[in-house]
């Protein structure tokens, strides 16, 4: 589940303590978890533990005393790919039944704008009581998946049905609630991507480069193994990690380099989406020892590099290919130029013009423009939002 966004709810319950153990799954899973907790419900687990194993503050106020910041419900509903509140208790139940709003975590629930699935715990009567069942009945209704309790020994000494799923089969819950999601049309596909700036050596020590991060193409690599695609990400010279089973990550330096390794992979690829920074140019001769410096000017004489996207575009047989353009001038005729030129299907265009776009930065702002005649403007947008708009506009495409 690496870099899926898992939301965890926390309701007042003995079962809150087995939540750390959720947690760990998910961490190790790869997900990315944040937490919400009821108030009562730090009384059963603390917000340090749930912090410390999650790696991210917890919320349970709509406002954090200490420093008077809002915990934003609609931004965590933003944020998340699912919203698991484990354990439910009854009272939770019923007001998110009801529509009632009167904490964080239930705010967060009615501006959720993905799936929540739940695991309820309680003592036997309560679970069996007709009201809970009527509760369970409406959510369900309302699109919530619902873990059933299970039967055992309960906190009260009682034996029946009301524990909390095991940590496990909740995991197991949102594993299969993600691998549902993934489009049959890119799951098991084969996906390269280049990311990353170019580094194109003048000697041993020195290089021409630019200030491209790597991160448009990281998150584009992210989305496509959510999606359950197998991934070659050749990343230029990029200070991010990723790491998955289903992600081959080849580090190169140079243009060549990165040529090279596109064509060993390109025959067997389905798509490929070229986001890296490449230089157009490197220094005619590499110099073998360090150059000292002298008196005068400097010459350095610069000879084409070669362009991959062209050649990938070009020895295009069943893939299809994404490019992307930076442009200050003459926009969409330029993109449009770049998608006839290298034989693309679609081009993703940003603008250094855009505020807060382009290298560096962790927004982006972009249009994408399509062999069809199609041009779609997206807003500002966080990279990870953007990598999911590219890979939404290619399944409609496709
Ligand atoms: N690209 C490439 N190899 C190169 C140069 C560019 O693969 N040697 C790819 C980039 O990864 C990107 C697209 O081509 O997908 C950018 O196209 P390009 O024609 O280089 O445009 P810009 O760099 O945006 O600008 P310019 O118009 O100055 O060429």
């Amino acid at each position: 589940m690496q870099g899926m966004r898992v939301l965890l709810g926390i309701t007042g319950g003995i079962a809150a303590y087995k939540v750390a153990f959720l947690i760990r799954l998910l961490k190790k899973s790869g997900a990315d978890v944040k937490c919400i907790l009821t108030p009562a419900s730090s009384d059963f687990i603390s917000p340090i533990v749930v912090s410390t194993l999650s790696e991210n503050p917890v919320g349970i106020e709509f406002w954090n005393k200490s420093d008077g910041t809002w915990n934003n419900h609609v931004e965590y509903g933003l944020w998340a790919d699912v919203f698991v509140i484990a354990p439910l208790t009854a009272n939770t139940l019923s007001k998110m039944a009801i529509g009632s709003c009167d904490n964080l975590l239930l705010a967060t629930y009615l501006s959720m704008k993905t799936k929540t699935i739940v695991a309820p715990a309680m003592d036997l009567d309560m679970y069996a009581h007709p009201t809970t069942s009527r509760n369970i009945k409406q959510i369900e209704q309302d699109g919530v998946e619902v873990i059933p309790a299970e039967s055992g020994e309960l906190a009260s000494g009682l034996d029946g049905t009301g524990r909390m799923a095991e940590p496990e089969t909740i995991f197991e819950r949102v594993q299969a609630f993600f691998t549902k999601n993934q489009d049959p049309r890119l799951a098991g596909k084969h996906v390269l991507i280049t990311a990353g700036p170019t580094h194109e050596a003048i000697d041993p020590v020195r290089f021409i480069g630019n200030y491209s991060s790597g991160k448009m193409g990281y998150a584009i690599a992210e989305q496509f193994l959510a999606e359950g695609a197998r991934v070659t990400l050749v990343s230029g010279p990029s200070k991010l990690q990723l790491v998955h089973p289903n992600l081959t990550l080849i580090r190169i330096k140079s243009a060549q380099e990165m040529l090279e390794v596109v064509q060993k992979n390109w025959n067997d690829c389905d798509f490929g989406v070229f986001a890296a920074a490449v230089a157009d140019y490197r220094p005619a001769d590499v110099a073998e020892q360090k150059i000292k410096k002298s008196s005068g000017e400097l010459t350095i004489r610069l000879i084409k590099n070669p362009d991959v996207l062209l050649w990938a575009g070009t020895n295009k047989t069943k893939q299809i290919v994404i490019g992307f353009a930076l442009e200050t001038n003459d926009l969409e005729s330029n993109a449009q130029k770049k998608i006839t030129k290298k034989n693309l299907n679609f081009i993703v265009m940003n603008t250094l013009q855009d505020e807060g776009a382009g290298f560096g930065y962790d927004t982006n702002k972009i249009s994408i423009l399509d062999d069809r005649n199609n041009t779609v403007s997206f807003e500002l947008k966080t990279k990870t939002e953007v990598a999911n708009d590219i890979v939404a506009y290619l399944k409609k495409y496709i």
